[in-house]
């Protein structure tokens, strides 16, 4: 990637998304990306953890070595120390699970039959041995013994659903006669597994149960390994089961990743994201198939994650086709695959009967989906195609699209109330958005105690790091600042006022500043006493098990009933004067 230096910031092409005008702009001082075509941004980890679909220890890693920087250990809260050495402690359960299984079926006798069945469904070793593949024994203590003879605690292995529990302390194999397929989160950790029986026991797959580190709704089958197959195809494909992946790849095509056996989640679709700035979904050509993709793609548009429906021949999946067709076929159809919003455009006019009524609710039903497409040019050519498919003109379309309210979609309705929540509070980005431009203004905001008093919890975060950023001098530790803030959006935008053209003249700033002063401090007027409103939080913190939380608010209401005391103490004292 080329930069060009203009002014105080380099431009160049985005790597992020296609464009023939820099777009893409970086400063140095101030630590900070921003994509003015396509809205991404962030710090330096954010960039490398995009380019290079990396974690964020990853990245901070990556940095951290290349410039020979020690990296401070962001401080651990007890709660979070506790929850991240169960992590360790289930994942390593996994892990040992995971050689146990390999190696039985590599080994044991008794895995001939399971030996067999993936030879019958052509999976040969190089495969075997990537996906680390095994069995799990028609017994029902191979997995507790093998796990009490490397003293592992048998109650981690039954948390990590290894183990089920009858009665106290009896515990047996979950998983028995089973093909097992380890599940690797990005880090390649194993988090779970999934197991194929080798009879007709039901489930034919069985899942690991969720589990601190296991959560269906949020992991893809295959994960590191597409990794970076999908860096080089610069795509993703979404599969549906375990062995249609490992088909494909038994074929070199590497860029795919399998749900669980649910549908897509927008986890899954943010996974996605990070993985490959195009995806596609590859589903069985019928009916369900159909619907499950098409469900998808709300969470694709609201991801902005370009995407793309492989439709197979009725009643096939990828591992029957690429077995009967072959490779070139499957990429024969990976070529022809069409957006998925045209497909769906397509399908919901599939019974419109030519009526005005037709009209009406064919416009109805893809309106909200089509508010909700990103590109300017796409919007066109799908109006252009409602358009031409009928009959009515783009202008009336267009009105009928102003009339129709805010996206009344499922998932929209399901997160109304999430994005009240997380609705922008104006005064908050104003102040903030200033605060960027004119760093000098935080202490005076810190001092009329408005930056912690933000609402929202992401903006009460950035009003913490703003002052905590801050370095004498006027001057804002952007870099710093970046890196520690939470939230992904309030990052993207931060990076874009630090290097948006400055919107306020110096008086209007300060004009700006002081009129939100006093509106902040009316505001807090207006709230509950306190004390009371201490009491509900701390309530709330209870209820959460939030222990650094209720630590914190315990100690502002000692706090606060010492100045009340004291308060009244000086009254008392001044009465008997
Ligand atoms: P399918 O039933 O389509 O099976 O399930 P498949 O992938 O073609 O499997 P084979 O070829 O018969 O071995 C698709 C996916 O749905 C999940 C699994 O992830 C599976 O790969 N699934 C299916 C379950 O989780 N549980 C089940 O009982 C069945
Ligand atoms: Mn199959």
């Amino acid at each position: 990637m080329s930069l060009r230096k203009r002014g105080k910031t380099y431009v160049g092409l985005c790597p992020f998304h296609a464009e023939k005008t820099p777009s893409f702009t970086v400063s140095d001082d101030r630590q900070a990306f921003y994509c003015f075509g396509c809205g991404v941004g962030g710090s330096v980890f954010d960039f490398l953890m995009r380019v290079r679909n990396l974690t964020f220890a990853e990245a901070a890693k990556e940095l951290a070595d290349r410039y020979g920087i020690h990296l401070p250990e962001a401080p651990e809260t007890p709660v979070q120390k506790r929850a991240r050495e169960l992590a360790d402690l289930l994942c390593e359960v996994n892990e040992a699970a995971a050689a146990y299984f390999h190696r039985v079926l590599l080994e044991d006798p008794a895995a001939g039959p399971a030996r067999d069945y993936l030879r019958r469904r052509d999976m040969g070793p190089e495969i075997i041995r990537e996906f680390r593949l095994g069995y799990a024994p028609a017994r029902w203590d191979g997995c507790r013994r093998q796990l009490l003879g490397k003293r592992i605690s048998l109650q981690v292995a039954v948390q990590a659903g290894l183990l089920a529990q009858k009665t106290e302390g009896e515990v047996y194999d979950r998983f028995r006669n089973r093909l097992m397929f380890p599940i690797r989160d990005l880090a390649g950790r194993v988090v779970g597994f999934g197991g194929r029986a080798l009879d007709e026991t039901l489930p034919k797959y069985l899942n690991s149960p969720e589990s601190p580190v296991f959560h269906k709704g949020r992991i893809l089958y295959g994960l590191p390994v597409a990794r970076e197959a999908c860096r080089k195809e610069g795509e993703v494909l979404v599969v549906e089961g375990y062995f249609d992946l490992l088909a494909l790849h038994g074929r070199g095509i590497r860029h795919v990743v399998a749900p669980l056996g649910t549908a897509l989640t927008v986890q899954h679709v943010r996974l996605l994201a990070r993985l490959a700035p195009r995806a596609v979904v590859v589903f069985d050509g019928d009916e369900a198939g159909m619907r499950a993709a098409l469900r998808s793609l709300e969470l694709f548009l609201r991801e902005k994650l370009p995407a793309r429906l492989l439709k197979l021949p009725d009643g096939m999946d990828p591992d029957d086709f690429v077995g009967q067709r072959g490779k070139d076929a499957f990429l024969q159809l990976l070529a022809e695959a069409r957006p998925l919003f045209e497909v769906f455009l397509e399908e919901s006019l599939v019974d419109y009967d030519g009526s005005i009524a037709g009209k009406v609710r064919s416009v109805r039903k893809v309106a909200p989906f089509l508010k909700l497409v990103d590109s300017r040019v796409e919007q066109e050519s799908y109006l252009q195609l409602l358009t031409r498919r009928l009959g009515v003109s783009e202008e009336v379309l267009r009105q009928e699209l102003g009339l129709v309210g805010a996206p009344e979609t499922e998932w929209g309705r399901r997160h109304a109330e999430k994005r009240d929540d997380t609705r922008v509070p104006a005064m908050e980005e104003v102040v903030a958005r200033i605060l960027i431009h004119y760093p000098s203004g935080i202490p005076l905001l810190a001092e009329a105690g408005i930056l912690d008093e933000f609402e929202g919890q992401e903006w009460r975060e950035l009003g913490r790091l703003l002052e905590k950023h801050y370095r004498t001098g006027g001057i804002l530790d952007l870099g710093g600042l970046l890196v520690e803030l939470t939230s992904e959006d309030l990052r993207r935008r931060v990076s874009s006022w630090s290097l948006e053209e400055n919107p306020w003249s110096e008086e209007n700033a300060s004009l700006r500043l002081r009129e939100y002063i006093e509106g902040i401090k009316g505001r807090k007027g207006r709230r509950l006493d306190d004390l009371r409103r201490l009491q509900h939080e701390i309530r709330i913190a209870e209820e959460k098990r939030d222990e650094a939380r209720l630590g914190e608010l315990l100690a502002r209401k000692a706090a606060l009933v010492a100045r009340r005391v004291r308060g009244k103490a000086n009254l008392t004292k001044g009465e008997m004067e």
